[in-house]
């Protein structure tokens, strides 16, 4: 799979993720073979604040490429300055999200609101290839609703993007309105695949282990999968699917490999947020990993009130 330069062996990137894919998740998904990874989606004006509140919410290590840094807004200007900066700052994409459900964002006419307005959405995605001097990706949902109109405008961003300059699309395939409800339509994917027939095409929606990645890679035809809910707390599913693409059989974690996996990511998220911070953050992805344990609510309850390092390394002991 390819976007614009870059080639991945693996088709198969780890899925922009509010809350999870920050660094030190990012660095544990890419142990496990992640052959390309996203940032959640940030705040264009949020990434020109000046250096000590931008370094808050950028977080770069050179074990972590090749890697997008994923932006949302509504201004062609100020999208455009973000992306300069995530160039700047050596994210090696800009990924622009037309895609973002949430009901404050599309108040504020940012993320999936995009998918109703395609002028705008390509005078950014312009100003945006202008700024930036490396590959620029958009993030769609498949519509922002059923209707018609809406369907049409799909196609007017999908084609005017890549007449643009754009290296790749990534689609949700569900509407904005549908947030994360109802199946995923792959039938879509495989039509948008067959139209950009020789352009990079990467489907999103319901890949939620790696036989379901790679029937969905089989069944549309698209180049690559991108692995959201998926891999949250399961970060082997990289490895996973490299198994099941090579016919081999599925590898699975014991629980000593669990255990040292979430004290590498522990480790990791105390020396970028520290000792205050760095327990509550683990908080959501304990819960995450509590499912591959055998009795995953006895953990996930345990890790849902961990506060200290101490609560952390309480549950290992006990569980792991
Ligand atoms: C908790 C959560 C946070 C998400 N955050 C983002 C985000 O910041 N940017 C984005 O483009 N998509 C985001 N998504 C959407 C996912 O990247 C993906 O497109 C969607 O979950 C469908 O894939 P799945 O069915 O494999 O989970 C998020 C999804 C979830 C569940």
């Amino acid at each position: 799979m390819r976007i614009g330069p870059i080639t991945l062996e693996l088709p198969a990137v780890l899925a922009a993720l509010a809350g999870y894919t920050n660094l030190p998740y990012r660095l544990i998904c890419r142990r496990l073979g992640a052959p390309y990874c996203s940032t959640e989606a940030m705040l264009d004006r949020q990434l020109l604040l000046p250096g000590k509140l931008r370094r808050r919410l950028v977080h770069t290590d050179p074990a972590d490429h090749p890697v997008a840094g994923q932006i949302m807004g509504n201004d062609p200007k100020v999208m455009a300055q973000a992306a300069a900066e995530l160039c700047r700052e050596g994210f090696d994409v800009v990924d622009l999200n037309f895609a973002c459900p949430v009901r404050k964002v599309l108040a504020r006419r940012r993320g999936g609101y995009l998918m109703r307005q395609p002028e705008l959405a390509l005078e950014i995605l312009r100003a945006v290839l202008a700024a930036a001097d490396r590959p620029v990706t958009l993030k769609l949902r498949r519509a922002f609703d059923d209707e018609p109109e809406m369907q049409a405008a799909f196609w007017r961003i999908a084609e005017g993007a890549f007449d643009a300059g754009a290296a790749a699309i990534c689609v949700h395939a569900r509407t904005a309105q549908q947030r994360y409800t109802g199946k995923a339509d792959w039938e879509f994917l495989s039509k948008v695949k067959s139209h950009f027939a020789d352009k990079t095409v990467i489907g999103s929606g319901d890949a939620l282990s790696a036989p379901q990645a790679a029937e969905l890679l089989r069944q549309t035809g698209v180049d690559g999968v991108s692995l959201a809910r998926g891999a949250l707390g399961n970060p082997w599913i990289f490895r996973q699917l490299a198994d099941h693409l090579a016919g081999r059989p599925m590898y699975r974690p014991d629980l000593l490999e669990q255990r040292q996996l979430l004290e590498a990511h522990y480790s990791h998220a105390l020396q970028l947020f520290g000792p205050r911070r760095a327990p509550k953050m683990l908080r959501s992805f304990g819960i995450k990993y509590a499912r591959l344990h055998p009795h995953p609510s006895a953990v996930r309850v345990e890790f849902v009130n961990i506060d200290s390092e101490g609560d952390w390394q309480a549950v290992l002991e006990r569980h792991y």
